[in-house]
């Protein structure tokens, strides 16, 4: 089966914050579907739709109540049918975002499952006589009490999502009949919310990888998505190179490619995560991105991303004060984009977007985030107020689910009513309408990336060609080179904030894409944050 995600860009919708159509300050369906001639005109391939399902939105649906339901709140089936035939038109394909790990416990299943252990779906969630102490991602216990049966259910998440028992032989085929439901209406691949959990082991204080994982992965495959040409990317926070390898086999056997985050979890700290980062270590970061690139060539495929919706915006992480936003804009997405992989890209990073940074916890409406300051700062005292609101500004989730930032009109065009969550302040200055057609643009960057990749001369070396970090010792520098038949390239990245003089060994070609104009020659002194890939001899 051509493995025809290699050369795509995948563009992920958060549609609460997207686009909303009617005006109740919540993005939906309908909002989606008006932008598909923006998305489009970006040039990406593959819209990575988060979920759009029935849900209480405890954790804005990844509490999943019903799988083969629209939540009313983005519309209809009608809408998701629509939208699929409309994103066909403009040559977009949709992979929707499946939690099978968990669901919300307001679905029928645990609705019905918890009244009694004689019911049919009981079985279909992880219960315990007594806890064991198993810690929740969302802080505090993983496992809540029931009344009804005199026992504990398993919830990895949040108490309003108890896990799924994939040891059920009936739950598994249950949902791999409504992901075939879903494949039959046009469904081009899912993203695999948390699917490492699904092999779990409590009573064995085992939650990822599990012995059962692949297993599983490998059934559901065959019973579901496997014979169908799909792009499949499961999300995976604990895995190393042999087990990234097994998820991306080139056989076809698990998934397209996994969402690995070691260099996402660089800055965090060994006890308290992202709640107490460290300074930013550039040279671990460098490491890390290339040792995934060497160690996945030819044997399994990246997925390349800075962002998503639970992520800090890049260019806000490791610079609250925004010194260069448009230039770190451009710098991370060239870092990213030379190398061998597929891109995701999170809505409004192609506009550059920032971190909303919300400052008082009453803005904040998200889960983890609340449930996180009641345990660190109020139950364990691990952090004052301050400490957390802090960094809660940096990593709390809803700084990166601010409204998309449409114009500099009233609510950034975003919607007519009250926006669910405030804009970001640089709304004005930062939008789609004022880049669209500004050459100088992060949005005319991304654009001329995505081209590149997709329809040029070095979109077969950037696709298969090797890797080789340069200088990986450089605090400041980033440099890469990819190689391929007899084509070569150099990628160059300043990240600092003084100019930096480098000395090309490499005999240049041509410029292929730059940030600053000048003739480059045997060295070039490359600005701070600036980018420059340059085609070499090789
Ligand atoms: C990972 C998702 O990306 C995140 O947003 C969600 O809260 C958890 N999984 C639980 O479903």
């Amino acid at each position: 089966m051509e493995k025809w995600w290699k050369k795509s860009v995948v563009y992920q919708v958060y549609p609460k914050s997207f686009m909303d159509s009617d005006g109740d300050g919540t993005g939906d369906l309908k909002g989606i579907i008006s932008k598909l001639s923006y998305l489009e005109d970006l040039g990406i391939d593959v819209i990575w739709l988060s979920p759009v399902f029935a849900s209480p939105m405890d954790d804005n649906g990844y509490d999943i109540s019903d799988y083969l339901s629209i939540n009313p709140l983005f519309g209809s089936l009608e809408d998701m049918t629509h939208l699929i035939t409309e994103a066909e038109k403009h040559n977009i394909r949709i992979i929707l975002d499946l939690v099978l790990n968990h669901t919300s416990d307001e679905h029928p299943w645990f609705i019905e499952g918890r009244k009694s252990k004689d019911s049919p779906t009981h079985d279909y969630y992880v219960w315990a006589k007594e806890p064991n102490p198993l810690i929740s991602v969302f802080s505090g216990s993983a496992w809540e009490f029931s009344p009804e049966t005199n026992e504990y259910y398993l919830h990895l998440f949040s108490k309003k999502m108890p896990d799924l028992n994939w040891k059920n032989e009936r739950l598994r085929q249950d949902l791999y009949t409504m992901m075939n439901q879903w494949l039959d209406l046009g469904i081009a691949g899912f993203r695999f919310d948390v699917i490492e959990y699904i092999g779990k082991e409590p009573q064995a204080m085992v939650t990822a990888n599990g012995t059962q994982l692949h297993p599983y992965i490998k059934e559901m495959n065959k019973a579901t998505f496997g014979k169908r040409n799909t792009l499949t990317v499961g999300e995976c926070w604990n895995v190393d190179f042999a087990a990234a390898k097994q998820y991306s086999d080139p056989d076809g056997s698990e998934f397209s490619m996994i969402f690995q985050f070691d260099h996402m979890k660089i800055d965090w700290d060994d006890q308290l995560g992202k709640w107490k980062p460290k300074p930013l270590d550039f040279v671990g970061l460098k490491k890390s991105l290339s040792h995934w690139q060497n160690e996945m060539m030819g044997c399994g495929w990246n997925s390349l991303f800075w962002n998503n919706h639970d992520m800090p915006r890049i260019i806000s992480r490791w610079d609250d004060d925004l010194t260069h936003p448009v230039e770190a804009a451009k710098l991370f997405a060239t870092i990213s984009y030379f190398m061998q992989g597929t891109p995701f890209l999170y809505q409004g990073e192609e506009l550059g977007m920032s971190n909303a940074r919300y400052t008082f916890l009453d803005q904040y409406t998200d889960v983890e985030t609340l449930n996180a300051y009641q345990d660190l700062v109020v139950t364990r005292k691990l952090m004052t107020e301050q400490e957390f609101m802090g960094s809660a500004m940096r990593f709390g989730r809803d700084n990166v689910r601010s409204p998309m930032q449409w114009n500099d009109k009233k609510n950034a065009g975003f919607t007519t009513g009250t926006p669910w969550l405030p804009l970001c302040a640089n709304y004005q200055t930062v939008n789609a309408e004022s880049q669209i057609h500004d050459k100088e643009s992060v949005f005319s960057f991304y654009k001329q990336l995505i081209a590149i990749r997709k329809h040029s001369a070095y979109s077969d070396l950037i696709e298969q060609g090797t890797y080789t970090l340069l200088e990986p010792d450089h605090p400041q520098l980033f440099a890469y080179e990819r190689r391929f038949k007899n084509k070569g390239l150099l990628v160059l990245a300043n990240y600092g904030t003084v100019p930096l003089h480098h000395q090309i060994d490499q005999k240049i070609v041509k410029t292929i894409l730059s940030t600053r104009p000048q003739k480059i020659e045997s060295s070039v002194d490359l600005m701070p944050y600036e980018a420059l890939v340059l085609e070499i001899e090789i």
